[in-house]
């Protein structure tokens, strides 16, 4: 979807505010580092940050005008444990060490719904190979969507990576969601996908 052009949103003003604008090593001194990929406006991640401070929350957003809602609800929430990344997931791995990570959320995934694009979805076998190499031995995944195309056709991608720990297909509300998924639960089920990284993929 088109996203409105915010003024003040540039490279520059959020490097500034601590955001990650070019590919760089991150380097978790946290035990448990969660990340989020197309994080949107933020609200998923930065609930989570704020219930548990101990642990280091990655924000990972391609667009900038919604990457500075993220920034914006970071410093009014004051927090301190949230890495805030303006990147494509296509560089995952210039970003991540290798098995650093203990949990990946897709949250509301572009679809992607012509087959000529599926490659672009972030549950293509690209981007979970990536994910793979930079979750721990034990790190999940979690996919929420409210597609149920894209959800079904990435069961079958996940499968051959992941050992899936759960399905829901009528997921129910909890303190952590999205901007999307407030939006999409006033028109249908959301489903939601665990799963496991699988050693012997
Ligand atoms: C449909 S929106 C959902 C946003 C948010 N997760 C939510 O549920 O409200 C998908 C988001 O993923 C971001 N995105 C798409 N491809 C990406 C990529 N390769 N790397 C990082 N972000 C990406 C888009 O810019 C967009 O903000």
């Amino acid at each position: 979807m088109r996203q409105k052009r915010v003024k003040q949103a540039t490279k520059e003003l959020l490097a500034s505010e601590g955001v990650i604008v070019d590919i760089e090593k991150i380097k978790p001194e946290h035990k448990r580092v969660s990340l989020e990929i197309g994080s949107g406006k933020g609200k998923f991640i930065t609930s989570l940050a704020v219930d548990h401070p101990d642990e280091l929350f990655i924000a990972m957003e391609i667009n900038i005008n919604v990457c500075y809602r993220i920034l914006e609800k970071r410093n009014e929430l004051n927090l301190k444990n949230l890495v805030i990344i303006l990147g494509d997931a296509t560089h995952l791995i210039d970003y991540f060490d290798p098995h650093t990570v203990d949990h990946i959320y897709l949250n509301f995934s572009d679809p992607w719904p012509k087959k000529k694009h599926h490659k672009r979805r972030l549950t293509a076998p690209s981007f979970l190979n990536d994910y793979t190499r930079i979750l721990k031995h034990d790190g999940l995944l979690q996919f929420r969507t409210d597609h149920i195309d894209l959800f079904n056709d990435s069961i079958e991608t996940i499968h051959s990576y992941f050992e899936i720990l759960s399905v829901e297909t009528n997921l129910a509300e909890s303190n952590y969601m999205t901007e999307y998924e407030v939006k999409k639960r006033q028109e249908g089920p959301i489903f939601q996908l665990i799963g496991k990284v699988n050693q012997h993929a």
